[in-house]
């Protein structure tokens, strides 16, 4: 129901003469963006398409030096509309280069979210080359199904690359899983186990996940299901990962992480994404938790829909994921042109054991560390209502805070940063020490009327004696905040009228001891340089 309220009527015009199979091709050579990058709102170091709508990141895959990036992207329009895989790729992942649309919709459907993986033994036979081939596996779609209310308009299917991603053949095989007559039936994310020598294929069905079997990503067989009775299940399951993590990065303990995102009923409302800790034997998933916890990726608004990288090189060995930037509450009415929406940084997800349990913890990549300019160190002593720190680190417009605050026992108050603009609007990221809750106060921070369910005190929980550790990520239209080494994390968009350009620590009720850090502007990833070396404008 969602997608049929959303489409547009150029959609339709599109679905109504879209009934070949083999929509143009391209022949996958890199496309330079049309813009400039440099729109209002803009984000100077997330990924977004040059134009038009965007959704889901899908189909991420290391292979042969590059990050693929495809995601759910609809050419012809800024809101959501029939879906297509856009492509990017990079090698840092840091800078992308854009390339042609991977995958069209076709006489069986629209193409919605999926995995892709590198079949290193070709147990496919797709391969033609030296080299292995890749397999995209997504969800079709048909519009005209649902339409009709038919409930069997969801399939999964294939389709394959041996130009390094550039160009893709859809299986002539597809659906290579047809529906069973069940309404949710998508987001298909594909792994090798080499325990049971099969592709494991994990995807979401309404309100459980459902695992398939496959010795060549062609012929799958169903073997367990999970979810039914656990967790959060304010919404629909979209778009579920899994995979397994070292505990403490101690390569003997193993556990199996599931992440599971929700279309509404996130923490602070609308979509959000949790987690499941676990053991999986390549058959069943087994929860660890009592079956009514719910463990949240992020406690923002604005992460969705996010998945982790398949393939990553043994020695690497980092499980690095990226979400949506957005929440289906508003995103198809966020106040950005001629683009809509952007993905996260790019994080690695770590299990720690913590006094609560085991917890997944989310670091940003390494590589951003490349973006930055000089770092400027700050400090102050007893503030008890507001210090600006502006001359100490500069505009915080495009720049990655990392700092500790210490506040003196007794203080049942809040304390934290204020983000600011010219024109009184200011974004606040704090932590109310009475209600023990790290916030982002997006109330008074710029453009809010285009949805009543954008503007907000977000909040998550977060137990802490004295003190806090911050390292937050702030660009044109998004802050990333990451708490106490990324135990807790949120990630908000913001639509301030100007750029943030000062920066100040507040205290209220209290005071507050001391704040030390230090701050670096960051550089675009876009076009030419128009920022100076610490990433500031010029
Ligand atoms: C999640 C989602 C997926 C679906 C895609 C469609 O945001 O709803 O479940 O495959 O978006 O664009």
């Amino acid at each position: 129901m969602k997608y049929m309220l959303l489409i547009s009527l150029s959609g339709l015009l599109f679905m109504l003469s879209c009934h070949h199979p083999q929509a143009v091709q391209n022949q996958g050579v890199p496309i330079s963006p049309v813009n400039d990058y440099l729109e209002p709102h803009r984000p100077q170091f997330h990924f977004s398409p040059d134009s038009m709508w965007m959704n889901d990141p899908n189909g991420m895959v290391y292979y042969a030096g590059e990050y693929h990036l495809f995601y759910q992207f609809y050419p012809d329009s800024t809101v959501w509309g029939p879906m297509h895989w856009g492509h990017a790729v990079s090698e840092d992942l840091v800078h992308w280069e854009h390339l042609p649309i991977a995958l069209y919709p076709d006489s069986i459907g629209l193409i919605f979210s999926g995995s892709a993986v590198v079949d290193w033994d070709n147990t496919s036979g797709f391969q033609q080359g030296e080299d292995p081939p890749m397999v995209a596996i997504f969800t079709y779609h048909n519009m005209e199904g649902e339409r009709t209310e038919q409930n069997d308009f969801q399939t999964q299917g294939i389709a394959y690359s041996n130009d390094k991603g550039r160009t893709w053949t859809k299986y002539e095989g597809n659906p290579v899983i047809p529906n069973p007559g069940i309404r949710d039936f998508r987001d298909p994310k594909v792994f090798w186990h080499g325990g049971i020598q099969r592709w494991v294929m994990i995807f979401a069905s309404g309100d459980r996940v459902r695992l398939y079997h496959s010795p060549d990503l062609k012929a799958w067989e169903e073997v367990s299901e999970f979810g039914a009775m656990e967790g959060g299940h304010g919404g629909v399951w979209e778009c579920p990962d899994l995979f397994p993590l070292y505990v403490n990065g101690d390569s003997a303990r193993v556990k199996w992480v599931m992440l599971v995102s929700l279309g509404s009923g996130g923490p602070n409302e609308g979509s959000g994404t949790q987690y499941f800790v676990g053991d999986f034997d390549g058959i069943n998933f087994k929860n660890d938790h009592p079956a009514e916890d719910v463990l949240w990726l992020d406690y923002g608004k604005d992460n969705y829909a996010g998945v982790t990288y398949s393939d990553i090189p043994k020695e690497d060995n980092r499980r690095i994921f990226i979400g949506w930037m957005s929440n289906w509450q508003y995103a198809t009415l966020i106040p950005t042109y001629p683009w809509r929406s952007a993905m996260t940084v790019p994080r690695t997800l770590e299990l720690k054991e913590t006094s609560e349990g085991l917890r997944l913890f989310t670091r940003p990549v390494d590589e951003l560390a490349s973006l930055r300019g000089p770092a400027k160190e700050f400090a102050a002593d007893e503030v008890t209502d507001r210090l600006d720190l502006t001359s100490q680190v500069g505009s915080p417009q495009t720049s990655e805070l990392i700092l500790t605050m210490e506040w003196e026992d007794g203080h049942e108050g809040k304390v934290g940063l204020t983000l600011a603009n010219g024109l009184n609007e200011h974004l606040d990221i704090g932590y109310d020490i009475a209600k023990q809750q790290l916030f982002i106060d997006r109330v008074e921070a710029g453009k809010k009327d285009f949805s009543d369910q954008f503007a907000g005190v977000h909040v998550a929980p977060l137990a802490l004696e004295n003190e806090l550790a911050l390292r937050i990520f702030i660009d044109w239209s998004s802050v990333e905040v990451f708490a106490e080494e990324g135990k807790v994390v949120m990630t908000e968009t913001v639509f301030p009228n100007e750029n943030f350009s000062s920066i100040a620590v507040f205290s209220e009720g209290g005071i507050l001891s001391g704040i030390k850090g230090h701050a670096y502007g960051l550089k675009r990833i876009w076009g030419g340089a128009t920022m100076n070396e610490g990433g500031e404008s010029e």
